[in-house]
């Protein structure tokens, strides 16, 4: 695992993206990895920022993402797939057929974790963009997640429906589950890149690089991974 400390969260954006777009120039047809949340915001303006600036073209990569909360439809402002257009795939070339996240509002969920699988086999990531949980959460993958689980329900723990309340109206519009991922899709990336920044992200931090390998801490699988770069900022590092 190498670890990149930055002095910010905008060098860590900068470092990430640079990960990402490297994987991109060298395989245009690449199948990339993407996640939600604040953590990776910053990598996904440097991605926009070096489309508009120096061409790189997304037009044949295909796109998986990690998850996709229960029961949001793909237009409601808080569901991933809303993030995922808002935050990148509006300001690339990308086309957007070729972007897939778990449908969250499918009639049935069990179908849908199985279609998603049969796609995530066929479409292995070359590389899988990552943040973490508080709690080490990887995807939405609670503490305690078998390590060979793939794509499954999940009812999410007080502490992330607490984490993720900051984002919506009031902690009761959170949804309770998600689909994710699991954690033998994650590992079955070639490369991995992990953004983490904060403060409140140092102990999950800690785990992840140097803690047991635990499914109680579940993004300390990576340590079993050939190939993550693990991008943080001070705060976030503040524990190593
Ligand atoms: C959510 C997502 C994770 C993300 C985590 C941390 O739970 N499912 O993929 O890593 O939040 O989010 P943030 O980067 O906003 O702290």
């Amino acid at each position: 695992m190498k670890v990149i400390i930055t002095e910010n969260y905008e060098e860590m954006s900068k470092k990430a993206a640079e990960v990402v777009i490297d994987v991109v120039k060298k395989n245009p047809n690449a199948v990339l990895g993407f996640a939600t949340g604040t953590s990776p915001i910053g990598l996904y303006q440097n991605m926009i920022k070096d489309h508009k600036e120096n061409g790189t073209s997304y037009k044949n990569v295909f796109t998986v993402n990690l998850d996709e909360y229960v029961g949001l439809k793909a237009d409601h402002d808080q569901s991933y797939a809303y993030f995922m257009r808002t935050n990148l795939f509006d300001h690339i070339d990308v086309d957007q057929k070729n972007t897939n996240l778990p449908i969250g509002s499918a009639p049935c969920l069990k179908s849908e974790c199985d279609r998603y699988n049969a796609l995530l086999d066929s479409h292995p990531q070359d590389v899988q963009v990552l943040g973490i949980g508080s709690n080490g959460h990887i995807g939405f993958n609670e503490p305690n997640t078998p390590f060979d689980s793939v794509t499954h329900l999940v009812d999410l723990t007080e502490n992330t429906i607490k984490d993720n309340s900051r984002l919506f109206n009031s902690i009761d519009e959170v949804p309770r589950q998600a689909l994710s991922m699991g954690i033998k899709n994650i590992m079955q990336a070639k490369s991995i890149v992990m953004v983490a920044s904060g403060k409140n992200k140092a102990e999950a931090v800690r785990g992840m690089v140097k803690g047991e390998i635990t499914p109680a801490l579940p993004a300390s699988v990576l340590q079993l991974h050939p190939f993550v770069t693990v991008v943080c900022d001070k705060d976030a590092a503040s524990l190593l």
